[in-house]
C-alpha cells in the first residue's frame, strides 16, 4: 500500500474538542476507524475539508422512545428509520432507545422483538436500554443475566404509570442484579400515588385542561421518588441514573448523594431548559403538545438546572424523544376532548438536542465547548459501557464524527421525524452539524441523507463504567465480592 492510500478518508483543517481538549488536527481513517490524528496528513483517498468548522465525536442519544408501546399502550411516530435519521441530522451517529418489556412478555421476547425493529431500519449504531415491568423469578436470575451478556448493560424501571410501574421490593431486586453483573439501573422517579390523588381532585372539580398535567405532577411528587429511587440504590450499593430530572430539589438530591459516597447518576432535558409549563396555556388545544412527565416547570427553575449542568450534576443531557402527533394517532388518542391525563405524554426532541445544547450552552457561554462534547457523547459511552469505541476522538475509536459550523444560524423549522410539530419551532439556534459519519460513513452530508436503512449496527456494550464515581473501589465490580451477588435471587 503507498502511503498516501493510508487512509480511506483524512478531515481536514478542522478544529478537534474531546471532553477535555481542543486543538487543531486532522483526522485519518481507516475500516471505519480513527488511526491517526497529526497536522498535515495526506492520502490518496477521500477528503473532507473541515477548515472552519469543529470536529466533535457524533452525538450519543441516550433517553429516546423509537417504535416502543407507551404506558399507554400507544406507539410514537417514529420507528427506527425515522427516528433514527432525524438522530442523524441532529449530529448523532448512535443512540441507545428503551426495549420495552410488556406485562406477560419474557424479556427474550422483548429483546427479540427490539431487533426485528431496528436492525433492518437504523440508519446509525443502536442499542437499547431493557425496561423491566415484570421482574419474574426467571427474568431476575435467568433473562436479565442474559441480556447483558449480549451486551444490553442498562435496565429502566418506572415509579410511576400503570402499565409500566414496580413497586419497591421489585425495585430492589433489579438493582442487586444490576449490581451483581455491573449493569445500571435507569429511574424514571415520580410518586404514583401524589400524582393519582391529585388528578382525580382536579379531574372531580373539571379540571381537564393541559395545564392541569402540570399541577398533577408536582415537584414534590419527583422529589420524594428520586429520594426514594437514591435510598434504594443505596442500600445495596448499586449505581443508578435518574433520568429526566426536572426539578432543583431533584438535582440536589442527585448531586448531594454523590458528594456522600452513592454512585448516581443525572441526566435533564431540554424541555426543561428551554420550555416552561406556560407553554400548555398556548391557545385551543395547542398546550397539549406540551404534555411530557414530568411536566416543564419555570423560568426559575431552568436557571436551577443550567447550574447543575454547568456544575456537572448532570451527567446527561438527552432528548426523552417521544414523538406523538398533534393528532388522533398520537396526542388525541383518547379524542379530541380528552383530558390531560388521557393525552399521550411526550414531545419530539431528537434532532433539536445538540443544537439547542450548543447555541445556548456553547455559544452563549454557558457551558465549555469541552462539556458540550461530554453532555452530548462522551459521558452517555462511558456510562453505558461505549468508551472508548464511541464518544470521543482518538487512536483507535470508531469514527463516529459530527462536523458543526457553530456560526451557522438557522430558525428551527420542520425536522427529519415523523412528527407534525416541533416544540422548539421559531428558535434562532446558531450552530448546526453539517456532516455527520458514523463508522467513516457519511450518513448526513450538506443537508442530504448518505446512510440507508439498515447500515446501523447493534453495539454490545459492556459494564457501567464507575471510574471516578464517589465511593468506588476495585472490589465492588467483582460479582464474588459484592452485597448484591449473595442477595441476588
Ligand atoms: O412524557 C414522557 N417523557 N414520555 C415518555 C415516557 C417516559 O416517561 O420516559
Ligand atoms: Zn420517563
Ligand atoms: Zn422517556
Amino acid at each position: 500500500m503507498s502511503a498516501l492510500a493510508e487512509f480511506d478518508l483524512v478531515i481536514r483543517g478542522g478544529t478537534v474538542a474531546t471532553a477535555s481538549d481542543t486543538f487543531r488536527a486532522d483526522v485519518g481513517i481507516r475500516d471505519g476507524r480513527i488511526v491517526a490524528l497529526a497536522e498535515g496528513l495526506e492520502t490518496g483517498g477521500e477528503v473532507i475539508d473541515a477548515s472552519g468548522k469543529l470536529v466533535l465525536p457524533g452525538g450519543i442519544e441516550a433517553h429516546c422512545h423509537i417504535e416502543q408501546e407507551s404506558g399507554m399502550g400507544l406507539m410514537p411516530a417514529d420507528d427506527y428509520r425515522s427516528g433514527s435519521i432525524s438522530a442523524a441530522f441532529g449530529g448523532n451517529s448512535c443512540f441507545v432507545p428503551f426495549a420495552g418489556q410488556r406485562r406477560g412478555m419474557t424479556i427474550a421476547e422483548t429483546v427479540a422483538l427490539y431487533d426485528s425493529r431496528a436492525a433492518p431500519k437504523s440508519v446509525i449504531d443502536y442499542s437499547y436500554h431493557l425496561i423491566v415491568t415484570d421482574p419474574t423469578e426467571l427474568a431476575l436470575t435467568t433473562e436479565l443475566p442474559e441480556a447483558f451478556a449480549r451486551g444490553i448493560t442498562s435496565f429502566k424501571v418506572f415509579m410511576t404509570y400503570d402499565q409500566a410501574k414496580i413497586d419497591d421490593g421489585q425495585f430492589l431486586d433489579i438493582l442487586a442484579v444490576a449490581k451483581a453483573h455491573g449493569a445500571l439501573t435507569m429511574v424514571h422517579a415520580e410518586n404514583d400515588a401524589m400524582i393519582e390523588w391529585i388528578s382525580r381532585r382536579l379531574l372531580d372539580a373539571g379540571h381537564t385542561e393541559p395545564r392541569y398535567h402540570a399541577v398533577s405532577h408536582p415537584a414534590l411528587a419527583e422529589e420524594e421518588a428520586i429520594h426514594r429511587a437514591i435510598s434504594l440504590a443505596r442500600l445495596v450499593d448499586a449505581p443508578l441514573l435518574v433520568v429526566h430530572v426536572s426539578t432543583p430539589g431533584g438535582a440536589k438530591l442527585v448531586r448531594d448523594a454523590r458528594r456522600s459516597g452513592a454512585k448516581v447518576f443525572g441526566e435533564t432535558c431540554p424541555q426543561y431548559l428551554f420550555l416552561t409549563r406556560d407553554d400548555l396555556d398556548r391557545p385551543g388545544r395547542e398546550g397539549a403538545k406540551f404534555i411530557c412527565s414530568p411536566p416543564l416547570r419555570d423560568r426559575a427553575t431552568q436557571e436551577a438546572l443550567w447550574g447543575h449542568v454547568q456544575s456537572g450534576t448532570f451527567s446527561l443531557v438527552s432528548s426523552d424523544h417521544a414523538p406523538y402527533r398533534f393528532d388522533q394517532s398520537g396526542k388525541f388518542h383518547a379524542g379530541p376532548d380528552a383530558s390531560f391525563r388521557q393525552i399521550a405524554n411526550g414531545m419530539p426532541g431528537i434532532e433539536m438536542r445538540l443544537p439547542l445544547l450548543f447555541s445556548e450552552g456553547v455559544n452563549k457561554g454557558r457551558i465549555t465547548l469541552n462539556q458540550f462534547v461530554a453532555l452530548s457523547a462522551t459521558n452517555a459511552a462511558r456510562i453505558y459501557g461505549m468508551y472508548p469505541a464511541k464518544g470521543t476522538i482518538a487512536i483507535g475509536a470508531d469514527a463516529d464524527i459530527a462536523i458543526w459550523d457553530a456560526g451557522e444560524v438557522r430558525i428551527a423549522g420542520e425536522m427529519h421525524d415523523a412528527m407534525d410539530y416541533n416544540p422548539y419551532l421559531g428558535f434562532e439556534v446558531t450552530g448546526w452539524p453539517v456532516t455527520v459519519l458514523n463508522r467513516g460513513n457519511r450518513i448526513v452530508d450538506g443537508g442530504e441523507l448518505c446512510a440507508s436503512p439498515g447500515d446501523g449496527r447493534f453495539v454490545v456494550r459492556k459494564p457501567v463504567d464507575l471510574t471516578g464515581m464517589p465511593g468506588h473501589r476495585a472490589d465492588e465490580l467483582n460479582p464474588e465480592k459484592n452485597f448484591g451477588a449473595k442477595i441476588a435471587p
